[in-house]
């Protein structure tokens, strides 16, 4: 191994050390935590990378979700859909690379018209907002025409054009119990809307919840047993879940939101051990930021999420390729801004 204290004059070597000083409290492959020697190999990318940005005036959105050194080696903005959001709202770039998944992307393109929106791959898809199409949303209107329509934001911007209201996990308790309709029409998660009727019991406000049937493929297979066997184990444990889980798991659990609330639910606590019921990332992101709390196993992969690589960002910035780039239609894209635009009122 290179010794790499007195190399840190040479770019690359300089490079190294500072992706190092996040990475060390990460693993970059199975059992293998990163260290001088892998960081020197990604060195030269994240420069080129963060070169290319400054050539282009351009942006990098990372969710929480994506791999590390994407957000800590490229990322300008780190955070959950609604902080991206509010992001892409204000971005003065001439480019914005949204590294997450296609509809944070679209959702980008939708508050920010004139800008171009890129995305490392095209199949980073959703299984929610796969799950539910324009076509579908009018179906369900036209069985409840009195409803109004509130899509959760991991949906496509054809689903937002139906809709009246957007929310994110961060805003859906507020935003629903507001609304001057009882009837709700909520799409695409079945099971966020499971925990949006338990809320509204709770807070005494009555509303009917009616939604379609998609689930996130990896919210949904977390249970009541694994939360069991944790707190056997591991006694002071405190169970963090998001809102997509199912509303067995979300009972069971010391705290529910959004992946921003609950990283600051870890950062602002004391226990022992946290388990963490979400995508895997959010756990990278506190070990690197919270490296004194101790997470048990236990989250899952987002193949979509791992689809952002350095690799792929560096192409979609240096030479976007058409699949790459969000285009809308411009009449379907006022109508989706409209709920979106409508969701940023009422969360303020
Ligand atoms: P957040 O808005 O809480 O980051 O959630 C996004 C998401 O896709 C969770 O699976
Ligand atoms: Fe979609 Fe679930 Fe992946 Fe989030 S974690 S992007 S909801 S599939």
């Amino acid at each position: 191994m290179k010794p790499f204290a007195q190399k840190a004059n040479d770019p690359i070597e300089a490079e190294a050390l500072r992706l190092l000083r996040s990475l060390m409290h990460v693993e970059c492959s199975a059992d293998r935590k990163w260290n001088i020697e892998t960081c020197r190999e990604i060195a030269p990318l994240t420069l080129e990378i963060n070169q290319l940005k400054q050539e282009k005036n351009a942006v990098i959105l990372t969710h929480s979700y994506v791999e590390p050194e994407v957000i800590y080696g490229v990322g300008d903005f780190k955070g959950d859909s609604y902080y991206l959001a509010d992001k892409a709202r204000q971005a003065k770039a001439d480019v914005i690379v949204f590294a997450g998944v296609v509809f944070m992307a679209e959702t980008a393109k939708i508050l920010s018209p004139e800008t171009l929106v890129v995305v490392p791959d095209r199949d980073s898809g959703c299984s929610l907002a796969d799950s539910i199409n324009g076509e579908d949303v009018r179906n369900m209107k036209a069985l409840y025409p009195d409803a109004a329509v509130v899509c959760y934001i991991n949906c496509t911007a054809e689903v937002k054009a139906e809709s009246d209201v957007c929310v994110t996990s961060s805003n859906v308790y507020d935003i629903v119990a507001g609304l001057p309709e009882r009837r709700i029409l909520f799409v695409p998660d079945r099971l966020m809307a499971d925990n949006i009727r338990k809320e509204m019991t709770k807070r005494g406000v009555d509303k009917e919840i009616i939604s379609s049937d998609g689930t996130c493929l990896v919210h949904e297979e977390f249970s009541a047993e694994q939360i069991a066997e944790a707190r056997r184990t591991f006694p002071g444990l405190k169970i963090v879940a998001h809102p997509e889980c199912t509303s067995e798991v979300a009972g069971l659990s010391d705290f529910l939101g959004s992946t921003g609330e609950m990283m600051n639910y870890v950062k602002s606590t004391n226990a022992p051990y946290y388990l963490m019921l979400t995508e895997c990332g959010l756990v990278g992101r506190l070990a690197i930021e919270d490296p004194e709390k101790n997470f048990i196993g236990g989250c899952r992969l987002c193949p979509y999420m791992k689809m952002n690589t350095l690799l792929k960002i560096r192409d979609a910035l240096a030479n976007p390729q058409p699949e790459q780039v969000i285009t809308l239609n411009e009449e379907l894209r006022q109508r989706a801004a409209h709920c979106i635009e409508r969701m940023f009122e009422l969360a303020t």
